[in-house]
């Protein structure tokens, strides 16, 4: 008997969902349907979903890892997550967050460290924060061959400066600032634009804005994509601190509980292990 727990993780290739395929579904009818993913069973699970792309996003530094904020996670830390969400998938585009202060500082450093999601992580593309402040580093990374996801409206990385997780694009002048940074984004050549934390309509008018599809995440219902993170998705979020735009489609926390209160209850009993849970000779 085997107790080897790596066999079938690395997912057999499949015909990959492409960077060009993405930027082509600009106004289709269909969106595109993005989920974060952390590791490796996920990304098989959410890709066997029919899941076209697989964020790892710095959001793992919150749902994973327990912290207050995206700032402290680390390029190593999205590194590795990445590389186990590319062991786990067949078909989906895996995006990369760039974290906090890894491509701020100087276009050089934004390309290197994008150059190590591809190179060292597997990524098909990277992601990063902010809009018109970020184009110079947006074309030097897009001009080294490494497809870039735009990010505007709410930005995590941003949080002091935005003042909390709050709602951006409230008023008129705020409503023009983003959609100059979708502009932006998409002149220095982003292939596809995160839209995160704006009224509807606004959402709505980044769409129609710009020539590259648009991914909402509390963006309204008329991006060309929608994007969660899966910890809110499937419950693994404690109760009430889940944003109000997030549909909850599964208990999995409930069910973590029970199976575990379970499994509890039977050590302490003498049930578990039992006959044919033991090795013998
Ligand atoms: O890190 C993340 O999960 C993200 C999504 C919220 C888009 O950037």
């Amino acid at each position: 008997m085997t107790t080897d727990r790596s066999a079938g993780t690395t997912a057999p290739a499949a015909r990959r969902v492409t960077v060009p395929e993405v930027r082509a579904a600009k106004g289709r009818a269909e969106p595109l349907a993005m989920l974060t993913a952390y590791d490796a069973p996920t990304a098989r699970l959410l890709d066997e979903a029919g899941v076209e792309i697989l964020l790892v996003g710095d959001s793992v530094g919150m749902v994973v890892a327990g912290l207050e904020s995206t700032l402290p996670v680390t390029l190593d830390e999205i590194v590795y997550h990445t590389r186990a969400v590319c062991r786990g998938r067949r078909r989906a585009l895996v995006v990369a967050d760039l974290p906090f202060l890894s491509y701020q500082a100087s276009v050089e450093a934004a390309v290197l460290n994008a150059g190590r999601l591809l190179k060292e992580a597997g990524a098909d593309a990277v992601k990063l924060e902010g809009g018109e402040a970020m184009v110079p580093q947006i074309r030097a990374i897009v001009a080294a061959g490494i497809p870039v996801m735009g990010h505007v409206g709410l930005a995590p990385q941003a949080v002091h400066a935005q003042g909390g997780y709050r709602v951006q694009g409230r008023d008129a002048a705020a409503r023009e600032a983003i959609l100059a940074d979708a502009r932006a984004v998409e002149r220095a050549g982003a292939f596809a634009l995160v839209v995160e934390g704006v009224p509807g309509s606004l959402g709505a008018e980044v769409t129609r804005a710009v020539g590259i599809p648009t991914i909402g995440i509390g963006a309204g219902p008329h991006c060309d994509g929608q994007v969660l993170v899966l910890h809110d998705l499937i419950g693994l979020v404690p109760e009430g601190r889940t944003p109000r735009f997030v549909r909850r489609y599964a208990d999995v926390g409930e069910a973590i509980r029970r199976a575990a209160a379970e499994y509890v209850a039977d050590v302490k009993a003498g049930r578990f292990p039992g006959p044919g849970e033991t090795y013998e000779g």
